[in-house]
């Protein structure tokens, strides 16, 4: 396995899903380097979720291939993560115990398990809560935990779907701060679904804009833009306004 940055790490070919006679996924393809964060955008029904789940393996596609490493994804060979719209943590274990959880699933041995699980706890500021159950921390908190405990196994593919489309716009900005900050230290391959347009230039180095059902890979836009970004920034505004344009005349 190569860690050279510009390496193809996921390559997506023909992929295809139908549920009867309805088309989700058509004919879609696509490149991810190794270490990249690439953001996909459509809006709500367009197949976002029925993509990642295909990908992850959990939903059998009807055709086409998912090769990680040039290899067929295999649940039982590599490393998958999973950040879920809906934030799910285990509560009769506590935030530490959260954390550590995808790894242990993993058979990460005790020793690194624990020193993966203080690091990441530090990078994305649950230190000061190891201790408290899930019942006792606030709604984002959940969902931090749930994106350190998929970024600790080490996954060879991140996969999250919409995992701030929920909360409010402050604690938004500060989850998506924290996301860029653990890519940036973890070095992890991230697909980042969202139908939000400035979330994804403010986070992703690519974008994958979908069209409408039969879903295809619309337009692939680079996001060349020095960290951390600046909303006001003539260069985001102008890509936001760019891929706004592609989904205004969505078809
Ligand atoms: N298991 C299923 N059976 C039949 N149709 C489904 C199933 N899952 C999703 N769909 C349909 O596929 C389309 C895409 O759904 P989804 O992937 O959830 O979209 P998104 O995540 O972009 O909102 C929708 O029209 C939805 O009704
Ligand atoms: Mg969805």
């Amino acid at each position: 396995m190569s860690a050279n940055a510009s390496a193809v790490k996921i390559s997506v070919t023909d992929l295809t899903k139908r549920f009867g006679d309805l088309t989700v996924l058509d004919n879609i393809a696509f490149k991810i380097k190794t270490g990249e964060l690439v953001a996909i955008v459509g809006p709500t029904g367009c197949g976002k979720t029925t993509f990642l789940n295909t990908l992850s393996k959990l939903m059998p596609p009807t055709s086409g291939h998912v090769l990680i490493d040039g290899e067929e994804a295999d649940p039982r060979k590599h490393n998958i993560s999973y950040v879920f719209q809906e934030p799910t943590c285990l509560p009769w274990r506590t935030v530490r115990e959260n954390v550590a959880y995808g790894m242990e699933i993993k058979g990460v041995p005790r020793g690194e398990r624990m020193e993966r699980t203080d690091r990441i706890m530090d990078i994305a500021g649950l230190s000061s809560c190891a201790d408290l159950y899930p019942n006792q921390v606030s709604a984002s908190m959940v969902q931090r935990i749930a994106v350190s405990r998929a970024f600790a196994v080490e996954p060879d593919l991140l996969l999250m779907d919409e995992p701030y489309g929920q909360l409010d716009v402050k604690l938004r900005y500060y989850l998506e701060d924290e996301l860029v900050n653990l890519w940036q230290k973890l070095k992890s391959t991230v697909l980042f679904v969202t139908h939000n347009i400035e979330e994804a230039v403010y986070i992703a180095e690519r974008i994958l804009v979908l069209s409408d059902k039969p879903t295809k890979v619309k337009a692939e836009i680079t996001v060349d833009i020095p960290r951390p970004r600046n909303f006001l920034d003539p260069k985001f505004m102008e890509i936001r306004h760019h891929v706004t344009e592609l989904i205004r005349w969505w078809w």
